[in-house]
C-alpha cells in the first residue's frame, strides 16, 4: 500500500525548539516523532512512502533517508493552506490503489495491520474532553455517519486522530482535488475532513476504529507528557553514586548525570551532561550540558549548554527569602 504523511507544518507552539528544527525532529522519549510514526510502518507492506515536507524540509528528506530504507517520494508544499492543500499535492500524484495517511505530528499507538484490516475505509478515532479542536465523527449502525471539522457545537466526543486508510484511493483523489480547484476554505484553510464529508455524501461508509493510545506533541508540555509516557515503560537505569533517580526516567546510556536529582518524568538524551542538577517533568536533548540548575517542565534543545550557579547564603533568624523568576526590566 502507499502510504502518505504530511510534515510540512511550521510547529509554532513549539518554538524556539522549531526555530532549528521541524517539529517531526524534535523527541519524545529520546526518539524524533517521525521515528515513532515511521517505524510501525516496518511491519506493513510499504509500497511507497510519500512525504509532504515544506518547513525544514531538507532536514526531513536528509533524515529519512539516512535512517530507513523505504521507496521514499518527497512532495514540497509550498504554500501552507492547510490539511486538504498538503495532502491532495500528494494524492494527485500517487497512483490509485490502497492508501494510508498518517499525520506526521502525533503519536498514535495502534496496530496498523489491524487498522487497515478494519474495513475498506477506516478512520482513526478517539474519545476527547475537547472536540471542537478536532475533527468530530457522528457514528450511526456502525459507520461514520457525519464529520465536521472543528466544530462549535460538536454532534459527539470523537475526535479524528489523524489516521486514515482507504481500499481505494481514487475517490478521494477526486473529491479532493475538487475540493481544492473550488478554492472553498473552512477556517481560512482547505480542509481534509471536507473532503471526507462529501466521500460520506457520495456513498463511502467509513468504519469507525477507536485507539486508545495517543499522543498530541504540540505543545512544550504535551510533549513532555508524551515522552513520560513511553519512558514509563521503559526499563528504569541505576542512578550513579551520589545521584538519585525518580522513576520514570530514561538516561542514555552515553549520558552522564553526576551529584543530580533527576525525575520524575526526565529523559537524558544521548551524549548529554547533568552536573549538581535538579531536574523533574524534563527533557534533555542530545548533547546539551545542564550544570547547576533547579528546572521542571523544560526541555533543553540539542548541543545547548545551561549552566546555574549555586547561592551562598547567610540568612538570619526569622528571614523570608523568595528566589523569583528574573523579569524581563530587571535585565
Ligand atoms: C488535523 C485535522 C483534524 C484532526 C487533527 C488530529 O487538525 O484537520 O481533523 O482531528 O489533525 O490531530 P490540526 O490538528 O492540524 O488542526
Amino acid at each position: 500500500m502507499k502510504v502518505i504523511i504530511p510534515v510540512a507544518g511550521i510547529g509554532k507552539r513549539l518554538k524556539p525548539h522549531t526555530d532549528s528544527l521541524p517539529k517531526p525532529l524534535l523527541t519524545v522519549a529520546g526518539r524524533t516523532i517521525l521515528d515513532h510514526v515511521l517505524r510501525p510502518l516496518k511491519k506493513i507492506d510499504v509500497e511507497e512512502l510519500v512525504l509532504v515536507i515544506g518547513y525544514k524540509g531538507e532536514l526531513i528528506r536528509e533524515y529519512v533517508d539516512k535512517n530507513y530504507n523505504f521507496n521514499t517520494r518527497y512532495v514540497e508544499q509550498e504554500k501552507l493552506l492547510g490539511l486538504g492543500y498538503a495532502l491532495n499535492l500528494a494524492i494527485r500524484e500517487t497512483e490509485d490503489g490502497p492508501l494510508l495517511i498518517i499525520l506526521g505530528d502525533t503519536i498514535v499507538e495502534c496496530d496498523l495491520s489491524e487498522f487497515t484490516g478494519a474495513g475498506d475505509f477506516v478512520l482513526g478515532l478517539r474519545e476527547v474532553p475537547d472536540p471542537e479542536r478536532f475533527g468530530v465523527a457522528e457514528i450511526e449502525n456502525g459507520f461514520i455517519a457525519s464529520l465536521e471539522e472543528k466544530p462549535s457545537e460538536p454532534k459527539s466526543n470523537l475526535g479524528l486522530i489523524g489516521l486514515y486508510y482507504f481500499s481505494d484511493s481514487l475517490l478521494l483523489k477526486q473529491l479532493l482535488g475538487q475540493h481544492v480547484d473550488s478554492g472553498k476554505l473552512t477556517s481560512g484553510e482547505i480542509q481534509f475532513t471536507d473532503a471526507l464529508q462529501e466521500m460520506i455524501q457520495a456513498g463511502t461508509r467509513f468504519v469507525p476504529y477507536t485507539v486508545s493510545g495517543w499522543f498530541d506533541c504540540g505543545t512544550v508540555r504535551t510533549l513532555i507528557e508524551a515522552s513520560a509516557a513511553f519512558i514509563a515503560r521503559m526499563e528504569q537505569p541505576q542512578p550513579p553514586a551520589g545521584s538519585a533517580y525518580i522513576s520514570p526516567v530514561f538516561v542514555a546510556p552515553d549520558a552522564q548525570v553526576k551529584n543530580s536529582i533527576i525525575g520524575p518524568n526526565v529523559t537524558i538524551e544521548s551524549g548529554a551532561t547533568v552536573e549538581n542538577s535538579v531536574l523533574k517533568d524534563t527533557i534533555v536533548n542530545a548533547g546539551a550540558s545542564v550544570v547547576s540548575v533547579v528546572v521542571e517542565n523544560s526541555i533543553i534543545g540539542r548541543d545547548s549548554d545551561v549552566r546555574g550557579r549555586a547561592q551562598t547564603l547567610s540568612v538570619g533568624r526569622e528571614s523570608r527569602v523568595i528566589f523569583e523568576a528574573l523579569l524581563k526590566s530587571d535585565k
